[in-house]
């Protein structure tokens, strides 16, 4: 069988080009005679990689020296915890920003550690836009401010950086990450599981200011302590090694394309011409308003629910695979992460209009 195109949320596509390189390491990487998969992460060849995984995702991110750039597990739903044990220990407050259902898990989970307000939320329009948010929503004496930065599971997106002063902004930028340039310096740590946008499932990314480090709560589990992540360059235990191996090659992938300015454009190009089609198509509907449309997790519907059902099984049966939108929404979500090429998206067009002819409402 042909690879397909796959519209998965995650895991989800991954560069061709990266998968024929670690296929050609995979039984004897460099001159070291066994795949990264058997490597200690002690050897030399293995800290070349982690250190070089590292040196390029600073590169490509902007990094500055004052942020530590940790390499953890547990998926993004463990950041819920870890933020609030390392951060949550001045004043004891953080405020929320609930968008969606990473976010009201994260709310969730944090609030077992603390004084935790719901500042804002998109519910009551079924998390189809952003909240504006201005310094004034937040508390003065917050520890920090969480948001999640693009919404997997409804297709929004921040198109602004929320100003929260002096207070630290913690993001979850699991489905955005490396999608376009973004400053880090506005935010304190930036969280994001790798399953999307840098790596097969099984590593962590968190970026976290220095100054936000070192002051864990007493009872904080070795495991989540950013500060023994930063002193051991994560790998105070076996770090998620082959995951870490796919991270670099991404970021080789991606550094050779132009860096997240060039890539940042293709993704523009690529969410353009599947919203201006839907726009177009007086058939589809894109229910997430369209300031905040997530360039990665396109949601789309037809407006009945029969056809929903069967658009997604034909998708299925075409090459396009996992289109179908999350079990809590319904309808269709086309996540078109950075490896997805362009013709992904051309076909999937051509496949909706050919839908559309035959299928009329
Ligand atoms: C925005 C966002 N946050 C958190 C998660 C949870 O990530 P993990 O499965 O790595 O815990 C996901 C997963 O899809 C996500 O999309």
């Amino acid at each position: 069988m042909d690879r397909v195109y796959n519209f998965s949320a995650g895991p989800s596509m991954l560069p061709l080009p990266v998968l024929e390189k670690a296929a050609s390491e995979l039984i004897n990487y460099g001159d070291t005679g066994m795949s990264v998969m058997e490597m200690s992460h002690r050897s030399p060849a293995y800290e070349n990689i982690i250190y070089e995984a590292q040196k390029k995702l600073r590169e490509l991110m902007d990094i500055p020296e004052n942020y530590k750039v940790l390499f953890l597990q547990g998926g993004a739903s463990t950041q819920f915890a870890a933020v609030p044990y390392n951060l949550l220990v001045g004043s004891g407050k953080a405020d929320y920003v609930i968008t969606g259902q990473f976010a009201k898990k994260a709310y969730t989970e944090a609030k077992k550690y603390g004084d935790i307000k719901l500042t804002a939320s998109s519910e009551d329009r079924n998390n189809t836009y952003i909240p504006r948010l201005t310094r004034a929503d937040f508390r003065e004496d917050a520890d920090y401010v969480h948001i999640c930065f693009n919404n997997t599971i409804y297709g929004t997106k921040y198109n602004y950086i929320p100003d929260t002063g002096n207070i630290p902004l913690v993001a979850d930028m699991s489905s955005c990450i490396l999608s376009e340039p973004i400053d880090v310096t506005r935010f304190g740590l930036i969280y994001a599981g790798a399953q999307k946008n840098m790596a097969p499932a099984g590593l962590t990314v968190v970026i976290v200011r220095d100054d936000l480090i070192g002051r864990a709560r007493p009872d904080t589990p070795s495991m989540f302590d950013y500060k023994i992540m930063a002193d051991n360059d994560s790998m105070y235990n076996t770090p998620p090694c082959y995951s870490i191996y796919m991270a670099k090659l991404v970021f080789e992938w991606l550094l050779e394309l132009g860096g997240l300015m060039a890539m940042g454009k293709i993704n523009k190009h690529k969410a353009g011409i599947l919203y201006n089609y839907i726009d177009d198509s007086n058939y589809y509907i894109a229910p997430a308003e369209k300031e905040y449309r997530s360039m990665m997790n396109v949601t789309f519907i037809t407006g009945n629910d029969e056809l929903d059902k069967k658009f997604a099984k034909e998708a299925g049966a075409s090459c396009f695979e996992n289109i179908k939108g999350h079990r809590s929404v319904g309808g269709m979500r086309a996540s078109i992460y950075n490896a997805m090429p362009v013709e992904g998206i051309e076909k999937l067009i051509k496949f909706m209009s050919e839908f559309q002819k035959k299928n009329p409402k």
